[in-house]
């Protein structure tokens, strides 16, 4: 076997170095040196037929998988920068050969899990040209221990496959991530991760007991190599700033064997003066930790919207309905709006599927109800009820475009019991309610994605007076460019990054930050080179990198000093109520990768 591949490889190689002699271009000859530099650095076959996929070798393949998990459709048209070639390594080594060999060659790299960043971060790259794609599709292993009580997941698993493995072996056990199948293990819980579990266990990120990295110098490193300053930044830090992670070490929590769920959908009518939203606003955080209750806002055609509360409880009907009564009874919950599922089948519904669905729906992507649309999200937390005003006029702009969605989740519960500092997530005690905004659309029209745009940016400017400020909060799993991004000027990203950086990361950025020399991602923490040489240049006996870190942060004191006498810029959370922001700066970034990416065009044309 591997005898056959090796000389499958080497005979595709005879004929790939001879296309490459007769049209000599850069970036084949780019794709031959990673080549030739992966089998110096590894030890495991990859053929090339499955694992290297280049416009050169077959344009056709090549777009499919790139499209394949690329979840944001508006970061897979025609004018976005595309990897020069996309490498599925089928084993580990290979993808410390990867690290090693992009560090070689000078390559900039993306990795990619599940495909689902916002801003299409894992497989565009706006700044860097050329860049290499590495997707972890192939590397989706999942070992589940229910005797430990934990399973080892490879960062190529979707949140899907992981539930799926988890109840194939136990009807009591299950793990509080995201809702949507689809999404990847591998960016997800770098991000925090948060689902219907999370006020009785907190994000993913919180229930993570190990992890393997590669780090930028292609080593592989446990928990106990990495030392606990990474550790704790890869539970939260968000995706591709800290290395590549591998695997995840989890801790699986207790689920009963009787959960209940439910819908109340309400109009506007039924609730003119917003008492039941008000109500839901003032308790959803500190009800028991058992009871999850969310409320989607649906945009009904007539200009007028439907309010959704969707509700899960860790327990039986008859308790849930006692809770309600006691709490909330203004929803008018009946036993007739309730059903009683197993674990599995909130984790299908949640999903968006029929909760009587095969489980195996879990594992095909294709199948999901969450289909691939060009999308903008923005977030928001709220530390306290918004008022009746306020939310009418959220209302109002809401129902004005068509496309648009809403969502509010509450906190509190053991969201609120884990310290800030805890992980990088900083959204913890104190914190009511998350919200998410969208706007989608099935087709690529240029006007309505302007349209939309400036919807969503005039909504999230009316809710200022609403939210979270100084700074406003986000969430960096719904990653939003709008926030601020790294440039090519790596001493303005060490100044602007402060802003963005507090919004997602609120005081945990100045444990996270550093200077970033060269960026590698528009919205990283840390260049992923620069922190190795932090961390080589580091004495192995302290404790980590990150008191190296901030004695360079300090010889950075003056640009530090900088930002505080031009701190009059305006903060987004001075920008007043339906004034509409000015275009960021991401959008010049957005303009001039363009106009670099036309001279590209062998790389990037998908040869129509
Ligand atoms: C339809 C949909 C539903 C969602 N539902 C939820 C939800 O219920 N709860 C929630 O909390 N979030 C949710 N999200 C947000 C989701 O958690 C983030 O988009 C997450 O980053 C996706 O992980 P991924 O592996 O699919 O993404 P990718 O696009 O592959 O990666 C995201 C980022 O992480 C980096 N990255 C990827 N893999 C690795 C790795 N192995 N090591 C280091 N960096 C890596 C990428 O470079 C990129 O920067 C949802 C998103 C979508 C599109
Ligand atoms: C590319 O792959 C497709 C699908 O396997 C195949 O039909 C096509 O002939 C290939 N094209 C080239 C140029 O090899
Ligand atoms: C949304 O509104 C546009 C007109 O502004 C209309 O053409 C379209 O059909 C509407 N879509 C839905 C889903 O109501
Ligand atoms: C897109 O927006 C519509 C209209 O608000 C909504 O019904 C639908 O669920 C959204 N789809 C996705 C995939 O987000």
């Amino acid at each position: 076997m591997g005898k056959s591949k090796a000389l499958y490889t080497f005979s595709f190689l005879a004929v790939y170095f001879s296309f490459c002699t007769i049209t000599p271009t850069s970036s084949t000859s780019l794709q031959d040196d990673f080549i030739n530099c992966l089998h110096e650095n590894t030890n495991v076959d990859f053929p090339l037929l499955e694992t290297f996929f280049s416009p050169e070798r077959n344009v056709s393949i090549y777009k499919e998988v790139l499209q394949s998990t690329a979840h944001n459709l508006r970061y897979v048209t025609e004018s976005m920068p595309k990897p020069g070639f996309i490498f599925k390594p089928v084993h580990e080594s290979h993808v410390q050969a990867s690290v090693i060999c992009s560090n070689q060659l000078g390559l900039h790299h993306r990795v990619r899990s599940g495909g689902h960043d916002y801003e299409g971060l894992s497989f565009v790259s706006l700044m860097e040209t050329p860049f290499i794609l590495i997707d972890l599709s192939k590397l989706r292993q999942i070992n589940v221990d229910i005797e430990d009580n934990s399973a080892w997941v490879q960062s190529g698993a979707t949140i899907g496959e992981l539930y799926y493995r988890i109840a194939e072996k136990s009807k009591l056990h299950g793990f509080p991530a995201g809702l949507c199948s689809t999404v990847g293990i591998g960016g997800h819980i770098t991000g925090g991760g948060d689902g219907t579990l999370l006020r009785k266990y907190g994000l993913a990120a919180d229930n993570v007991l190990d992890a393997k990295i590669v780090n930028a110098d292609g080593k592989l490193l446990n928990r106990a190599a990495m030392g606990e300053d990474l550790f704790w930044a890869i539970r939260g830090g968000g995706g591709g700033s800290f290395g590549v992670i591998l695997a995840w070490k989890l801790k699986l929590v207790p689920v009963p064997e009787t959960l209940t769920m439910f819908t109340v959908t309400k109009t506007l009518e039924q609730d003119p003066e917003t008492k039941i939203l008000s109500k839901w606003q003032r308790i959803a955080d500190k009800l028991v930790d058992d009871l999850f209750l969310r409320v989607m806002f649906r945009v009904a055609g007539d200009k007028t919207l439907t309010l959704e509360y969707k509700g899960q409880f860790l327990g039986e009907k008859g308790t849930l309905m006692e809770v309600m009564k006691k709490y909330f009874p203004e929803l008018g919950l009946t036993q007739e709006d309730c059903i009683e599922v197993t674990w599995i089948e909130s984790v299908l519904a949640n999903a968006g599927f029929p909760i009587d669905s095969p489980l195996e729906v879990l594992l095909n992507p294709k199948l999901s109800p969450y289909v691939k649309v060009y999308f903008k999200g923005k977030s928001d937390f709220a530390t306290e009820p918004i008022p009746p005003f306020g939310l009418k006029g959220m209302f109002k702009k809401l129902v004005e475009e068509n496309t648009s969605s809403m969502f509010m989740i509450p906190y509190g519960g053991m969201m609120a019991k884990i310290p800030e500092s805890e992980t990088p997530f900083a959204h913890r005690k104190g914190t009511i309610l998350k919200i998410h905004y969208a706007t989608n659309s099935t087709s690529e029209d240029g006007i309505s994605l302007n349209k939309r745009t400036k919807w969503i940016r005039e909504m999230y400017s009316y809710m200022t007076p609403y939210v979270s400020s100084n700074p406003r909060l986000a969430y960096v799993n719904y990653r939003d460019l709008d926030l601020g991004t790294n440039t090519k000027d790596s001493k303005a990203n060490f100044i602007k990054a402060q802003t963005w950086g507090a919004q997602y990361f609120k005081n945990n950025f100045n444990r996270l930050e550093v200077e970033i020399p060269t960026p590698r991602h528009e919205n990283n923490i840390q260049n992923i080179n620069y922190f190795t040489k932090v961390l080589s240049a580091s004495d192995t006996n302290k404790k980590g990198s990150f008191v190296l870190n901030k004695r360079h942060a300090i010889e950075c004191l003056p640009l530090l000093v900088q930002w505080d006498e031009s701190a009059t810029i305006p903060r987004p959370d001075k920008v007043s109520p339906w004034e509409i922001e000015p275009l960021t700066h991401s959008s010049n970034i957005l303009k001039s990768v363009f106009l670099k990416n036309k001279r590209q065009s062998e790389i990037d044309d998908f040869g129509k």
